[in-house]
């Protein structure tokens, strides 16, 4: 049966079809592993044959936000999501978008469907406490989305912060929750500090190593200043996040030096022999240039989700989009109110920003801050109109659209923006 033919059931038509074939019964994920193998041969010989044409179209067109909410919503409620959690999913890959974290946007959409379609996720679990004491509390995401599980713990972290000054909570059976910076900016509006982490699959070979063992390990931490101003560090603990290799494979592009390794452990720049060996170098690369430090910071996350929860850790997690098991990850989330330290922290924020950004440089460009390239990016958003996709990415997602049976996403006429006005 064609896959499309089984996503256009609705969502509980489904749901049902995966229960009826049985816990062993790989037909549904192996079909749609087959249409995916295909598709991508088929979209590489699209992309060789493209007409200049209709690539000026994709290069002149954005995508609105809500449009691209209303696209990745569709997709999730399709597959069986609810549409409360469907809307926080594609939410939150909107923003990553937005942020021009395009790894982290549309990019995962289809690994999250997949996830689901071969039962690695279940659509519609709620996260349950196990513990709740003071400012902690011990998360089962119960295998369910990772975003409403990190939306989830990251409001009770800030409802213990209003009520304790701060507030920690750590989530196992979780799943992929996208970017970490998402959960920081939630504390922030709420005129908190705001940390997130999350383990991942093995991607990284620690230093010396040239099998991976620990994930890219992400983290971020953001508080606000005065006058819009703030610090939103949010980073892969790995040279980069694997989600940037992928985008430049899409993109047909190399890769710099110090990203990944091949298969037989040799420092490689061909995106395509990065994403075989799927093994990273932690941040900073080789051990002569600090590549240890990164190794430790993943660590150091290791230690606060797996270690920390009690779910899955290191190599022991599942591999990179296996379907061996359920991934069983381990997040952190933590809201610290700054106020019930020394006042006037805000303050010093703002001097202590203001002060980095006027030191001298060698060049033309000024010192940013963590958060100021996302800034940008969502600057140049709100200039044309909508996110600018990559062709590949908007020929993918049409694709994707098709074998989901949902109403593609609609394209706008980019607006054009003079290259001075570029915040
Ligand atoms: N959920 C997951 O499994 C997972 C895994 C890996 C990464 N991620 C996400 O992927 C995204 C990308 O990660 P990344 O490490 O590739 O990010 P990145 O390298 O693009 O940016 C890392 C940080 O550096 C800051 N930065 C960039 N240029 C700067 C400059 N010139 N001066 C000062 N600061 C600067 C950015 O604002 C950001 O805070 C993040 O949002 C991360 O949370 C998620």
């Amino acid at each position: 049966m064609a896959l499309r033919k089984l996503y256009g059931r609705n969502c509980r038509g489904l749901l049902q079809l995966q229960q009826h074939r049985g816990e062993n019964e790989p037909a549904f994920a192996s079909i749609f592993r087959e249409r995916q193998c295909l598709r991508s041969q088929q979209q590489q010989q699209q992309v060789a044959k493209m007409a200049s044409s209709s690539t000026a179209n994709y290069r002149e067109s954005v995508v609105p936000k809500e449009e691209v909410v209303r696209f990745i919503a569709d997709c999730m409620c399709k597959v069986g999501t609810t549409p409360e959690d469907a809307r926080t999913v594609a939410h939150h890959l909107m923003t990553a978008d937005y942020r021009g974290h395009f790894s982290h946007g549309m990019n995962r959409l289809q690994m999250y469907v997949e996830d689901i379609a071969k039962k690695m996720t279940d659509p519609t679990a709620k996260p349950r406490v196990i513990r709740d004491f003071q400012a902690t509390a011990l998360i089962d995401g119960c295998n369910g989305l990772g975003q409403v599980i990190g939306k989830h713990c990251m409001e009770l972290a800030i409802k213990k912060a209003q009520q304790f000054g701060t507030g920690i909570v750590s989530a196992r059976g979780s799943n992929h929750y996208g970017i970490c910076g998402y959960y920081s900016l939630m504390a922030m509006e709420q005129n908190l500090i705001g940390f997130s982490c999350t383990n991942t699959s093995p991607l990284m070979a620690p230093t010396r190593s040239v099998r991976a063992a620990l994930g890219t390990n992400p983290l971020s931490l953001g508080m606000a200043a005065n006058e819009g101003e703030e610090f939103v560090l949010d980073m892969a603990t790995t040279a980069v996040a694997l989600g940037k290799i992928e985008v430049a494979h899409r993109k047909c592009e190399a890769i710099p030096e110090g990203w990944a390794m091949d298969t037989a452990g040799r420092v490689t720049t061909d995106a395509e022999a990065a994403l075989d060996s799927s093994t990273l170098f932690p941040l900073g690369g080789e051990e002569k240039n600090s590549g240890y430090k990164g190794y430790g910071l993943a660590l150091m996350v290791e230690v606060l989700c797996g270690i920390l929860s009690g779910g899955q850790y290191g190599p022991n997690i599942r591999s990179w989009k296996s379907d061996s098991n359920v991934a069983n990850l381990g997040q952190c989330f933590m809201a610290i109110d700054p106020e019930v330290f020394a006042p006037g922290s805000k303050d010093r924020l703002s001097h202590l920003l203001k002060q980095l950004r006027e030191l001298p440089t060698s060049g033309d460009a000024s010192v940013q801050v963590a958060g100021d390239p996302e800034r940008a990016a969502m600057h140049k958003v709100e200039k044309e109109g909508g996110i600018s996709y990559h062709e590949n990415q908007l020929k993918a997602s049409e694709e994707f659209a098709k074998d989901l049976g949902v109403k593609p996403m609609q394209l706008i006429k980019k607006i054009e923006i003079k290259q001075s006005n570029v915040f």
